[in-house]
C-alpha cells in the first residue's frame, strides 16, 4: 500500500490538541447564528482567508476570537462532538484534549457549562466510536498565577474527569516558573501535569517545564536542539515531545516541512509524537500532518509505525492498556 493508505489505516492517537482549536468556520457560523453573536467576517471564505499566520501570537489572537461565539453546553458538545467524528474518521481510537476554561470563564461562562459540554460529547464518543480519552485543563500563561489558581479551585468539583493540568497560549515572556506554586498545588490535588515549552521559548524553558512543573511531557519542545546537555537529558529519561508538524509550519516556527527536526530527534532517539495542535487553523488534521512529514522527509513505514507506537507509550493509558494497543 501507498504510505498515505498505510497512515490512515493505522490506529492512532491524538496526545497534543486544543478543542478550541478545532472549531471549524461552518460550525462557527452556525454556532455564531443561533446566539446572535456576530463574527467580524461576511462568509466561511472572508473568515478562512485570514488564516495567515506570521508567529504564535498572530494565531491566537484569531483563535480567542473564534471562541467567542461559544456561550451553552451545547455549543461546547458540538465542537467536541464534531471534532471526535472527524478524528474517527482518521482512525484514531485514543485522544488527550486540552481545553482552556480562562478563555470562557473571563467572558461570563461558568466553567460547569463548558466542561458539561465538553466532557459528555467526550463519554458519546467512548461508547458511539469507541474513542477513549483523557481531558487536559491548560492555564492560560498570559493570565496571572493567582487566574490560574481560581480556575484549579473551579475545577476540583469536576476532579473526576479531569486527567491533568497543562500550560499554552503566549511563551516568550511566561515562561513555566511563574506557574510553579499552582503547578505543585495541582499535582498535590492528583492531576498529571505538562507544558508547552520551547515552541517559540527558548531552551530553558524546558528545563523549568522539566524541573520546575514536574511534566510528564513537554508540548513541541522543538527549540530543545539548541542545548545538547537537554537533549541528552530528554533522551534518557524518554521525556514525551508532543510535535505539531502543520502548526510548525503555519506559525513559522519552521519555513518548511522538509527543515522540520522530526527526523533529527528520531536519530538522537528522543521520544518524539505527531499530533494536530489547532487542526482547524493549521489545514490539517492527524492523518494530514503524518502524511506531511512523510511526504517532506521521506518517512519509511517503519517510521510512520515508530512514530504511532510512541504516542501510545507516551499516552496516560494504563499500562495493561498501552501494551494491547502497540
Ligand atoms: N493554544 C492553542 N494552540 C497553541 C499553541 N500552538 N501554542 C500555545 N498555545 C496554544
Ligand atoms: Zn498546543
Amino acid at each position: 500500500v501507498s504510505i498515505e493508505k498505510f497512515i490512515e489505516n493505522i490506529p492512532k492517537t491524538e496526545l497534543h490538541l486544543h478543542i478550541e482549536g478545532t472549531f471549524e468556520p461552518e460550525l462557527m457560523f452556525e454556532i455564531a447564528k443561533r446566539n446572535q453573536k456576530k463574527i467580524p467576517f461576511n462568509s466561511v471564505a472572508e473568515l478562512k482567508s485570514a488564516y495567515k499566520f506570521n508567529n504564535l501570537q498572530e494565531f491566537l489572537d484569531i483563535y480567542y476570537a473564534g471562541a467567542n461565539v461559544l456561550i451553552k453546553e451545547q455549543d461546547f458538545y458540538d465542537l467536541t462532538w464534531a471534532y471526535l467524528t472527524k478524528v474517527h474518521e482518521q482512525n484514531v481510537v485514543h485522544v488527550e484534549i486540552f481545553f482552556d476554561p480562562q478563555t470562557h470563564t473571563d467572558r461570563g461562562v461558568s466553567f460547569d457549562t463548558v466542561i458539561k459540554g465538553i466532557h459528555s460529547a467526550l463519554e458519546d464518543g467512548k461508547e458511539r466510536l469507541g474513542i477513549t480519552y483523557k481531558l487536559i485543563m491548560s492555564f492560560l500563561r498570559h493570565l496571572d498565577e493567582a487566574s490560574a489558581f481560581k480556575t484549579l479551585e473551579q475545577s476540583l468539583p469536576y476532579k473526576d474527569w479531569i486527567s491533568g493540568v497543562g500550560l499554552d497560549s503566549s511563551e516568550v515572556g511566561n515562561p513555566p516558573s511563574k506557574f510553579e506554586e499552582v503547578f505543585k498545588k495541582s499535582r498535590k490535588e492528583g492531576f498529571l501535569t505538562v507544558a508547552h515549552a520551547g515552541e517559540e521559548g527558548p531552551a530553558t524553558y524546558i528545563w523549568e517545564a522539566l524541573e520546575l512543573l514536574q511534566v510528564t511531557r513537554i508540548d513541541h519542545g522543538n527549540r530543545c536542539l539548541e542545548d545538547n546537555k537537554l537533549v541528552k537529558q530528554l533522551a534518557s529519561s524518554q521525556m514525551p515531545l508532543t510535535l505539531c508538524p502543520l502548526s510548525n509550519l503555519e506559525l513559522k516556527v519552521v519555513s518548511n516541512l522538509k527543515e522540520h527536526p522530526i527526523v533529527k530527534m528520531m536519530a538522537e532517539n528522543l521520544l518524539v509524537t505527531v499530533n494536530s495542535d489547532d487542526p482547524a487553523y493549521f489545514g490539517g488534521y492527524m492523518n494530514e500532518n503524518y502524511i506531511g512529514i512523510a511526504n517532506a522527509l521521506d518517512l519509511s513505514k517503519e517510521q510512520i509505525a515508530e512514530l504511532v507506537k510512541n504516542s501510545f507509550i507516551a499516552s496516560w493509558l494504563p499500562k495493561q492498556e498501552k501494551e494491547k494497543r502497540i
